[in-house]
């Protein structure tokens, strides 16, 4: 993700996605079996970028622990995500944010964990509630690039897609081995994670159009070569429904690294952008603001991809030409994204 707080500025797709599963994390503190007064209250947040469309969801879940257990008792919130995160941002967020749950609330204790979570990365059998929205679409790496775009989705490969299914598939297995050892019993799981539609959708054609047709604008004009475009990837999946369950049908008891399904919906997130734009009308501003979701959440992955890797001289020029690119093709042609998410809750038996 883009460092310096700006995933936290251009994060409001994500932050109305993510909204409908705040209220199964809420109920999830209400419902889980108190421990002991020894034991800590432990939140997990995976994938948690600079922490701002975490505030909420984990200041809801403190506020009904604090009605169950009172003000005394000592919760710890680790927040954790990949070691490039921008942590200093998270922090800063979590002091100065005016919807920061340690506003409010004394005795939490916030930390950060800088490591992949297709790792156990928590003691066993320790976190209360783990909550992780928007992260568990990234894969742990692209199993090979993809030679007719950067999302496999819009793909026409089939060899690719074959292996970006069976990453996904191994992906999914891994992120639930790990979390279900971390679980304490009894403690829930919520994800909200991109999905795959009913209808076998991803969402997103117009903004991964514009990007694309944008990156081969730069090949015709020779600031990108064609090799680095054919590198470059987003390494991130849609899940369908059935992806989602395969672990748990495998099984007779239709349970995975101990962790079961309460709940599996497919929705299809509200586009605020575009309702914005149905009351304004403002093309310009309708394109300059997917171009700046897709800058904040997808365009360091893709510049990582340039000839000289991270410290390519033409990092900057080519993230800001990407964006306007983006930008300018967009606001040629508005039109709604279907955005197809997955909310889920699993439990620890
Ligand atoms: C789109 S952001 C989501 C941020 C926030 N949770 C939200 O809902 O807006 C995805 C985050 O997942 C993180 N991520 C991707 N792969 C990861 C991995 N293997 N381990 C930990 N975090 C990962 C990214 O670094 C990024 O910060």
């Amino acid at each position: 993700m883009q460092g310096d707080g700006e995933y936290n500025r251009s994060s409001k797709v994500q932050a109305a996605g993510l909204s409908p599963a705040i209220s199964l994390l809420v109920n999830a503190a209400r419902a889980f079996e108190l421990p002991s007064d020894a034991e800590p209250i432990v939140i997990a947040d995976y994938g948690s970028s600079q922490g701002g469309n975490s505030l909420e969801p984990i200041a809801l879940a403190i506020q009904v622990f604090r009605q169950r257990l009172g003000q005394k008792r000592p919760v710890a919130v680790f927040h954790t995500d990949l070691p490039d995160n921008d942590f200093s941002a998270l922090f800063r967020t979590l002091a100065e944010d005016p919807r920061s749950y340690l506003q409010n609330h004394p005795n939490i204790f916030p930390a950060a964990v800088g490591r992949s979570f297709y790792e156990q990365i928590l003691p066993v059998n320790s976190v209360t509630l783990g909550w992780s929205s928007w992260a568990v679409q990234w894969l742990s790496q692209a199993p090979r690039s993809i030679p007719d775009q950067v999302q496999v989705a819009y793909s026409r490969d089939s060899a690719t897609k074959a292996a970006f299914a069976a990453q996904a598939a191994s992906d999914w297995r891994t992120f639930l081995t790990h979390r279900g050892a971390e679980l304490r019993p009894g403690g829930r799981l919520i994800i909200l994670t991109m999905a795959l539609d009913d209808s076998g959708s991803f969402g997103y054609a117009p903004v991964l159009d514009a990007m694309y047709g944008s990156l081969l604008n730069m090949v015709e004009t020779g600031f990108l070569a064609q090799d680095e475009v054919a590198r470059m990837t987003i390494p991130t999946v849609g899940r369908s429904r059935s992806d989602f369950l395969a672990p748990f049908q495998a099984s007779s008891d239709g349970r995975f690294a101990e962790l079961s399904v309460e709940h599996l919906e497919i929705f299809r997130g509200e586009d605020r952008i575009w309702n914005q734009y149905q009351k304004d009308g403002d093309a310009e501003k309708f394109g300059a603001q997917w171009a700046a979701f897709s800058r904040a959440s997808a365009f360091p992955t893709l510049a990582a991809d340039l000839r000289g890797g991270r410290t390519d001289p033409r990092t900057e020029e080519f993230v800001s030409g990407l964006e306007a690119g983006t930008a300018q093709k967009l606001a040629m042609a508005p039109a709604e994204m279907v955005i197809p998410l997955a909310e889920m809750v699993l439990r620890k038996e």
